[in-house]
């Protein structure tokens, strides 16, 4: 009997204690449904320290950095801390072959020297409210998914128009759980964010590829920036009359550091997940799509790399793009592991069926979902070859720059074709998109990724879905003799030539772009993939879209006991859960922190990934590490059973106190597969240890204005 009391014990403290690590929680509904779990895992503040309306709480700290990152306030002057990979354009930006910032970083010493990025802003939330039911007004059951749409336009539209807010705030609504609620955040976007400080990237991205998604990491990567603001502290475009804004809130930085089981919490805008999706949609990301996408990227990367290696030009301008591609395509390996190892699908088949067993026993549920699932199962079959040919288009033409040229071409022509009385203007702001491409685009690069990936075009897809003129073209000749004739004739990989084109009267212009070979091929495999396959595509996803919908309210109907969290989805939530290690695989158990003597093991004299600033290991040697090491350790990364995803970098990690411990950049291999499937033995999310950032900061670049600005306690 006890032996059975301890294993029922055993058990429920298994399924409170997963159930506390897994989620992404709204701010605003933490007092009603978390509060008391999360003191219960150790955290001392009060849930309206977090979040509040009606005082200062932890949340006007936290910002939305270029709605793709987080960043956060760390000093009374706008100071923020974001990660080096979301501040790396801005970096890269400031960059050449004579000022490589990228590769020796940059530290502004004085504000003058702080540095302007156009395009970059940051948003804070200043209330979020739920408006379901005036959003869903008038929205009946049996209409189309279109109708449905514009009926939620026109009610977001007139709440937008009726909603009390100042004139430099935004209002958003966006949908929650597959739009079964809906929820307004008034905004305040700041668009003057200047570069203050990033780390070489031999420091803030460390370990590059090799560590990308891993752990046991020792990156980092972290950069900061600041926000500037008219005179009276509000949003404005960038002026040198600027000034630093001054924040309602910003963060104290703990020296403290994190023991195993401490509590933690993350606080950010993470992006996209997908944790309710049926064991079709599984199987089909699992078994079809990632596959597909890792086998095409792999492709594309071999060809950067290669050319990467050998050119410092190319390296710099492809840098960003690579990483970029390389970080999805590790990922999804990630995923496809560890859904296969957390037996993910045969989890979600065992939900269906008690699912399918308690509306069985309901006549009422029975009536609304009972073929809920048969329809998910239908649809995701139907779906499924066009899904196919929708990733590989998607996967293969923007990665061909001078595809992504002609579509501007391309746009430039229908925007002048309606209105040729303000072609300067136009003419200017098409130049100014085709100049950032041709700052990051090589001809020989894109040749051959040009020639490689056509092939996987014509290999991947079915033979009606592919561009009749290209088959034409091949007729005659083979995949590599077409590409060195269409290189040879086009105009589309010169600037100049493409700007001396736009200045020729329009008509002419316009017939000197349509009749370029490689224009022509662009707009033939562009077009039939509008006719065959996004049309459809489109329709089969409403017809998903909708069923989600109806299988998401029915999850939260019949699992009452539930407490539901929804999909990431670009807005602010809290992620909590506890420092601790995890177990990859049989006979290996990973620690939950790293020391900079794993930077030291890991160094590799001038590699390409591994190389280390001589600076840093003479202060490594020196043992020189200020306040920020302990027993004569630095610490560099840990990591946490938090639930986050991408759009989460650059979230702070706070302690049970609320102050700032590390800051949030990545999550382990084997645990990716969480935006889908979430297991807490082995999702874990990996953060820079606060005091290493501040390591770098002080000792490596010296930069003890910085240090001084901020409130560091212990
Ligand atoms: N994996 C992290 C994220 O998803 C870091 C990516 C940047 N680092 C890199 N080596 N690509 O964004
Ligand atoms: N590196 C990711 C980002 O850029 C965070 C890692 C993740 O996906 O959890 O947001």
């Amino acid at each position: 009997m006890i032996k059975k009391l301890c294993y029922f014990i055993v058990l429920l403290s298994i399924s409170i204690k997963s159930f506390a690590d897994e989620g992404m929680w709204l701010p605003q509904l933490l007092q009603t449904l978390n509060e008391k779990e999360m003191r219960k895992m150790g955290l001392k503040l009060k849930a309206s320290d977090i979040y509040s309306i009606n005082k200062s709480s932890l949340k006007d700290a936290i910002v939305s950095l270029g709605g793709f990152c987080t960043a956060e306030v760390i000093s009374d002057q706008g100071l923020i801390l974001t990660n080096h990979h979301c501040g790396f354009d801005a970096i890269q930006n400031h960059s050449s072959v004579e000022n490589n910032y990228i590769q020796n970083g940059f530290w502004a010493y004085k504000k003058e020297q702080e540095l302007r990025n156009p395009g970059l802003f940051v948003s804070f939330i200043i209330s979020i409210e739920e408006v379901t039911n005036s959003v869903l007004n008038n929205v009946q059951p049996n209409i189309t998914e279109k109708e449905r749409q514009a009926i939620i336009e026109k009610n977001i539209a007139q709440i937008k128009k009726e909603y009390k807010k100042e004139t430099y705030q935004d209002i958003v609504i966006r949908p929650f759980f597959e739009g079964n609620k809906y929820f307004l955040f008034i905004t305040e976007t700041y668009k003057d964010v200047r570069l203050v400080g990033a780390p070489p990237s031999s420091i803030g991205n460390f370990g590059k590829d090799s560590d990308n998604w891993m752990w046991p990491r020792h990156t980092g990567d972290f950069s900061m920036f600041r926000i500037y603001a008219d005179k009276n502290n509000k949003p404005a475009e960038y002026s040198p009359e600027n000034v630093p804004y001054i924040p309602k809130r910003s963060l104290k930085i703990s020296l403290k550091g994190m023991k195993e089981g401490d509590f933690t919490m993350v606080f950010g805008f993470p992006g996209r997940t997908n944790e309710y999706l049926s064991s079709y949609a599984i199987e089909q990301i699992k078994n079809i799509s990632d596959p597909a996408k890792i086998q095409i990227r792999h492709e594309i990367l071999s060809i950067m790399k290669n050319f990467m290696i050998k050119d410092e030009t190319i390296k710099i301008q492809y840098a960003a793009k690579y990483a970029n591609i390389e970080n999805a395509y590790k990922k999804w390996q990630g995923e496809v592991m560890g859904l296969n190892k957390s037996n993910a699908l045969l989890k979600k088949i065992k939900l269906e069926n008690i699912f399918t067993e308690k509306i069985q026993s309901n006549p009422d549920w029975q009536n609304k979902y009972g073929t809920v699932l048969q329809d998910l199962s239908n649809a995701y079959k139907n779906i499924e070859p066009y899904s196919i040919a929708r990733d590989c288009y998607n996967e293969i033409i923007p990665r061909i720059e001078t595809f992504n040229i002609a579509g501007v071409l391309n746009n430039w022509i229908q925007t002048i074709s309606k209105d040729s009385s303000s072609k300067s203007q136009i003419n200017e702001k098409t130049i100014a998109k085709l100049e950032d491409i041709f700052k990051e685009f090589s001809p020989e690069v894109d040749r051959q990724l040009f020639e490689r990936l056509l092939s996987i075009y014509l290999k991947n897809n079915g033979k009606e879905n592919i561009s009749p003129l290209l088959l034409e073209l091949l007729k005659t000749k083979d995949i590599q003799v077409l590409t060195n004739e269409i290189y040879k004739s086009t105009n589309l990989y010169s600037l100049e030539n493409i700007k001396t084109i736009l200045s020729n009267n329009t008509k002419n212009a316009i017939e000197i772009i349509k009749n370029d070979d490689l224009f022509k091929l662009y707009s033939d495999i562009s077009e039939t993939f509008n006719n065959n396959v996004a049309a459809t595509v489109t329709m089969l996803q409403n017809v998903i879209n909708k069923q989600q919908r109806k299988y998401m309210e029915a999850q939260m109907e019949i699992f009452k006991e539930k407490k539901f969290y929804p999909d990431a989805n670009s807005t602010l939530r809290v992620a909590y859960g506890n420092v601790k290690g995890y177990k990859p695989k049989d006979g290996v158990k990973y620690n939950f922190y790293t020391y900079m003597d794993g930077i030291m093991e890991k160094y590799k004299p001038n590699d390409y990934e591994f190389d280390v600033p001589q600076k840093l290991i003479d202060l490594y040697k020196a043992k020189d590490f200020g306040r920020y090491a302990v027993n004569g350790r630095q610490p560099v990364c840990f990591i946490a059973s938090n639930h986050t995803t991408g759009g989460n970098s650059g979230s702070p990690a706070l302690n049970a106190d609320g102050n700032l411990v590390g800051l949030n950049f990545d999550r382990v291999w084997e645990g990716t597969m969480s935006d889908i499937y979430y297991d807490p033995s082995i999702c874990r999310n990996i953060m820079v240890d606060i005091r290493y950032v501040l390591f770098i900061i002080d000792k490596f670049a010296e930069a003890k204005n910085l240090i001084n600005e901020m409130s560091i306690i212990n």
